[in-house]
């Protein structure tokens, strides 16, 4: 949440500073500002709305700066206005700062500001730091910032510039993400590697509680508490192509398209057909410990969790161990039970939603065994956990998540395999079967994906409902969730999911003509039974769209319209079933003019509780 980038070097600064915005803009997109450093004096600009009204603004009010700080900003406290909008400054302008993360204790702080005589003009937390920092300040940054972070509460990553100790952007971390990007001659601070990809790919990741001195001579590190700090720069494998949008309309529409070969990337170097074997010891968990966990807990949100849903079937049926699976933010509060022989898994895209690592710091402290299933590298939840399971997405940018829900599936699909074979689950030939069955997968994905424009054409008859009710049964439930859940947040038509059984104990009662339902019908255990779901919505006058493979006859009579899907085994259908439900939302979407990429009050990476 909330987007911070700053540069130091011979590049055109204020182009530095915007092109990074637009590529953290899906982190936050309410209201933008930059302040740049000209000759000693700071220069801001800061608009209510997205980047571009930010680049309208430059445009109108040119400036031009040697080094300095901008924000996209996703509002917590004050609403999005001009005044609320970063960078924030102190009593004299002399200190700005752009800041991701809530500072808990800032009306308390902000009452002893007053009272010591410095004078607020907004709403905000943030500006609460700009003042703390003026009243250490003696000369030099980071040592007022050293100081005046230790009194913040909360989670923060801050960028601090100040005019009376110039040529100097101070950084400093406790929660959200922050990092420093090293070109040649030039630095980068980002709240995210993104924007750094066209400058560099040599980063240093800040941890909690350090703070980063970024000069044009060279960058130091220390604790809050001033303790130097030695950090080398890693080098990450993500490139600037893989963040642009390659002639798709949106990014989303991008990233479903690359669902066939995320999934190859996922499985790539990890499973051997000759063997029958999957090989997972990078995950940097002993096999000896893995054999010995009786029990699994899943926690995560939004569509990890819906992914953690389906892992839940495969974990079961392939390694049988009994899995649960939990909602981050409920599963931080809960008086759990330390069970030394369950493995936690953590499942989270950015590695930073706040939730899942407050939950995932609760389990660490009772000494169990974790993992993180993970798509960025290096994030904090892959640093804190004991194991990690990369997914290899690449970086997804549109809001929505959709390319990742693959990764992860397929991630907790090999997981399942791995500890099968740990346990002896099952013998080379089962699990030769199920590896065949993965790696036809992308093929079928791409053959779905081949026909989109029948998918388009079903979807566009559906724009102009309100309410959709989605259901699917077993594997297939969690897919009816994430179709919902793409479906709300990015076309603002309320959608529920339900499993098909649960209809008869109330969701019926909605069913009409103004009220569809997207009934997820593979052929498989259950299909009968979704059959007679699908028959008492028509017999009340509902309509009905099926994904399906089903034999093309005996469900067309019984719907309204059907999206195919080719031949799978029955366990790993969500791999295709989740395609044209995530097309199916971004048609829609897409044709009521919605904002697909970045849709109204989300964010992409949730850093705050
Ligand atoms: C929905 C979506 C969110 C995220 C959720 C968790 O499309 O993207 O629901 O899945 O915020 O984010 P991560 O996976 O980064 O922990």
């Amino acid at each position: 949440m909330c987007g911070i980038i700053g540069y130091i070097g011979q590049k055109d600064l204020c182009s530095v500073l915007l092109d990074g915005l637009k590529k953290l803009e899906y982190r936050g997109y309410d209201s933008a500002g930059i302040a740049v450093i000209q000759g000693g004096e700071i220069i801001k600009r800061r608009v209510k709305g997205k980047i571009s009204a930010l680049e309208q603004e430059l445009k109108s009010s040119p400036i031009r700066g040697e080094y300095g700080i901008a924000h996209t900003r996703w509002a917590t406290h004050g609403r999005p206005s001009e005044e609320n909008a970063h960078p924030h400054q102190d009593c004299k302008g002399n200190i700005v700062v752009v800041h991701n993360g809530i500072i808990e204790n800032y009306l308390q702080l902000k009452q002893e500001l007053i009272n010591q005589g410095h004078r607020f003009n907004t709403e905000t937390d943030t500006e609460i730091i700009p003042h703390t920092i003026e009243k250490h300040f003696r000369g030099n940054l980071e040592q007022a910032v050293g100081k005046a972070v230790q009194e913040l509460k909360g989670a923060f990553a801050i960028a601090v510039v100040c005019s009376q100790d110039r040529n100097k952007v101070v950084v400093a971390r406790k929660g959200p993400p922050m990092v420093v990007g090293i070109g040649k001659n030039e630095y980068i601070i980002s709240s995210d590697i993104n924007p750094l990809l066209n400058h560099t790919r040599d980063i240093v990741f800040l941890q909690d509680r350090e703070i980063g001195v970024v000069q044009p001579t060279g960058i130091r590190f220390s604790s809050f508490s001033g303790k130097p700090l030695e950090k080398k720069a890693e080098r990450v494998s993500w490139n600037p192509v893989m963040i642009e949008k390659g002639g798709y309309k949106h990014f989303m529409l991008k990233e479903i398209f690359e669902q066939p070969q995320v999934m190859r990337d996922t499985l790539k170097g990890r499973i051997s057909l000759d063997e029958g074997d999957v090989h997972l010891d990078e995950i940097g968990i002993l096999k000896k410990d893995l054999n010995q966990i009786s029990r699994i807990v899943i926690i995560a949100c939004g569509t990890s969790f819906n992914a953690g849903l389906i892992g839940k079937y495969f974990l079961e049926t392939i390694a049988g161990i009994p899995v649960e699976i939990e909602y981050a933010s409920e599963y931080r509060y809960k008086d759990f039970i330390a069970d030394q022989n369950a493995l936690f898994i953590f499942i989270s895209q950015s590695g930073e939603t706040a939730d899942t690592l407050a939950a995932l710091r609760e389990v660490i402290k009772k000494d169990l065994m974790t993992m993180a299933v993970c798509n960025v590298k290096n994030s904090s939840i892959t640093r804190e956990a004991k194991g990690v399971l990369l997914t290899h997405a690449g970086p997804e940018i549109g809001v929505a998540a959709t390319k990742t829900f693959t990764a992860q599936m397929s991630a907790l699909a090999l997981l399942a395999l791995y500890i099968a074979q740990i346990k002896k689950k099952m013998n080379k030939e089962q699990r030769l079967g199920y590896i065949q069955e993965l790696q036809r997968i992308p093929h079928q994905m791409e053959n779905i994906l081949n026909k989109v424009r029948s998918i388009e054409a079903a979807a566009l008859d559906f724009i102009s409902y309100s309410h959709f009710l989605y259901l699917g049964r077993w594997v297939n439930y969690p897919v009816a969730r994430e179709g919902a859940l793409k479906l709300k947040e990015i076309s603002y038509i309320h959608a529920e999911a339900y499993p098909g059984g649960e209809m008869k104990h109330g969701p019926i009662a909605l069913i009409d003509e103004k009220m569809p339902t997207m009934v997820i019908a593979p052929r498989d255990r259950v299909i009968d039974k979704v059959l007679s779901n699908i028959s008492e919505v028509k017999a009340r006058l509902g309509t009905v769209v099926a994904v399906s493979n089903q034999d093309q006859k005996e469900l067309s009579d019984k719907v309204d319209k059907v999206i195919n899907i080719p031949e799978i085994h029955e366990l790993f259908s969500p791999f295709l079933t989740a395609i044209p439900v995530q097309l199916f939302a971004y048609y829609i979407a897409a044709e009521r003019g919605a904002d697909v990429d970045q849709p109204r009050n989300l964010a992409k990476s949730v850093t705050v509780e």
